[in-house]
């Protein structure tokens, strides 16, 4: 599975235009979300649907999305009614998302961020499972969770344990690193978004820029090479091919443990 994947949120009219670029680039995975008010899912499926015209194989390319409940939806725009029941919204919402992606399998699917009542966070969840059974769906996961007692709630009632969590990764959360344990015990996979955003102040630091000069590499590499090696998958939706080209060369070195270790103090 690839550490890199191309976000696709806030891309408007250039998401198909983008999300080729990115995938001809050499990204191998996309992110996206049945949330019209944030993304494109339709033009990501158009997207996908030039690539795979242009020979690359749909086995070859990672598609995630996500159910977003009504709290993260524009109510004039959403893939369900209001008044719909929780597995009502949940079903529609998928059925959208493999039309708008032209796909009858999803790699990976999550719930958008936790909502209440937890019970219909389960009934949701459970039905996610379901599409793992009818090998709709390759793995299921969940989005904005930094809550641990509530990862760990929904790992242990899990028949289909949960593959993904995506979050943002700041400072606010303490960079989540209570959850990322967790995550590395139980084979769930971190995904941050926010990863640049959010941290200037890495970027700016001493370590970075000594590391930037001895590689040879951009500081926004450095950091990425970082995320990558502590095991984070990173979601990154550059609209600038020269980033695209950039942060895909990642392979090509690796940071010393100890570089890791100076790194790591800066979280
Ligand atoms: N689950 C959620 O709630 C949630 C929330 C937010 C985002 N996401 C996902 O995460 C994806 C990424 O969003 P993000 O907010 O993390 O940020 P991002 O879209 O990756 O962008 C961060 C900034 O980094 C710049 N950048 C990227 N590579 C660079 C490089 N090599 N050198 C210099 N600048 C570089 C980009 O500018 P350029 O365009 O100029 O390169 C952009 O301004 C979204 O598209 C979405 O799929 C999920």
């Amino acid at each position: 599975m690839s550490k890199m994947i191309y976000g696709t949120a806030w891309k408007k009219e250039n998401t198909t235009r983008l999300v080729e670029e990115a995938l001809l680039s050499g990204f191998k995975a996309i992110d996206t979300a049945c949330q019209p008010k944030h993304y494109r899912e339709d033009l990501v499926g158009l997207g996908l649907e030039n690539v795979f015209n242009k020979g690359i194989k749909r086995n070859e390319i990672f598609i995630q999305t996500k159910f977003t409940p009504i709290s993260g939806q524009d109510i004039n725009n959403m893939p369900y009614f209001s008044s719909d029941d929780i597995l009502t919204q949940v079903e529609k919402s998928f059925i959208k998302s493999k039309e708008n992606l032209k796909v009858d399998f999803i790699d990976s699917y999550l719930i958008h961020s936790p909502f209440e009542p937890i019970s219909d966070l389960v009934k949701v969840y459970k039905t996610m499972e379901e599409f793992v059974q009818n090998k709709e769906v390759g793995q299921v996961g969940i989005s904005n969770c930094y809550d641990l007692k509530l990862l760990i709630y929904l790992y242990d009632i899990a028949k289909i344990k949960p593959k993904v969590l995506q979050n943002r990764f700041y400072t606010d959360s303490n960079y989540d690193k209570k959850l990322r344990e967790f995550c590395k015990q139980k084979d769930i996979t971190y995904q941050s978004f926010w990863s640049l955003t959010a941290n200037p102040h890495i970027l700016a630091s001493k370590e970075v820029d000594i590391l930037s000069k001895k590689y040879k590499k951009t500081k926004e590499q450095i950091f990425y090479k970082f995320l990558n090696q502590i095991d984070i998958t990173v979601l990154n939706g550059t609209t600038s091919k020269k980033h695209m080209i950039e942060d895909l060369d990642l392979a090509h070195f690796s940071l010393e443990d100890k570089e890791i270790l100076l790194l790591t103090n800066l979280l």
